[in-house]
């Protein structure tokens, strides 16, 4: 049985005071919360204060991504051990918005993947299809893309940690979900790679999450699917209450 991740990506909100103000809050209604593993993906200049804030109560603090090489002359960019030190355990790599606003390709992911693990990241890698590769039923083969190269060169033994995310782009702060079971193809095409990839065994080791308007009300019915284990929930993650019904769905 795999165990849920519930995973938060504020994206760009809130400040370090407002990321405090937010665990504050949120922070009784995740004690003792051992179910599923919670992880919050703040802004990096958020990420000193959340994770202060969450320190002893078992909530995870990821960064949103972070570069490959190790050091260097790369202005704003944020390495795996940077991360690290600031507390977190967790990176979020490849999310849609990446690939269409700041040039992220399959080919970097697979860099920032393979720093992510052998940094000792947990990473959280996204892969999901824009609507006209929907529409033209191009999903399974855009998938089958994005993790056939972004598993390049990474072996069995150091996959384990990988998280997967299907966020399909249609259903990112549109209101609109795929449906358990247009969640539930995704999933299976997505751990097919990863078997592909890493063989059998570990594959049917890696979370695959959902995200796409993952809301406390529709948190339920697509927790129940078992090819879902687990969300990366966008908007309703910025408020601490309805953050807590998704954990608790
Ligand atoms: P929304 O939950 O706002 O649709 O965002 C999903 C997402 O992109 C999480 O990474």
């Amino acid at each position: 049985m795999r165990k849920k991740v519930i995973a938060a990506n504020w994206k760009m909100y809130k400040t370090p005071h407002q990321a405090k103000e937010f665990v504050d809050s949120f922070l009784p209604h995740a004690w003792g919360h051992t179910r599923d593993e919670i992880v919050i993906c703040p802004p990096f200049v958020c990420i000193p204060a959340t994770a202060e804030a969450a320190q002893g109560s078992g909530i995870a603090i990821g960064g949103q991504d972070l570069y490959w090489e190790q050091e260097g002359a790369y202005t704003s960019a944020i390495s795996a051990h940077m991360l690290m030190a600031a507390g977190c355990t967790h990176v979020i790599i490849g999310h849609s918005e990446r690939r269409q606003y700041f040039s992220e390709t399959d080919d970097t992911v697979n860099r920032k993947l393979k720093r992510a693990l052998s940094a000792g990241l947990k990473p959280i890698v996204c892969v999901g299809e824009v609507i006209q590769e929907r529409e033209a039923g191009l999903t399974d083969e855009v998938l089958r893309r994005q993790c056939g190269i972004a598993f390049r060169d990474i072996s069995g033994g150091e996959a384990i940690p990988i998280i997967m995310a299907y966020e399909p782009v249609w259903a990112i702060g549109t209101g609109k979900t795929a449906t358990p079971e247009m969640a539930g193809e995704a999933h299976a095409v997505i751990r097919a790679e990863a078997a592909k990839a890493f063989g059998e065994g570990v594959a049917t080791q890696i979370r695959i999450l959902y995200g796409g308007s993952v809301k406390p009300d529709n948190a339920k019915a697509l927790m129940s699917q078992p090819e879902i284990d687990g969300a990366l929930v966008g908007g309703a993650s910025l408020d601490p209450k309805s953050f807590a019904a998704i954990v608790k769905y």
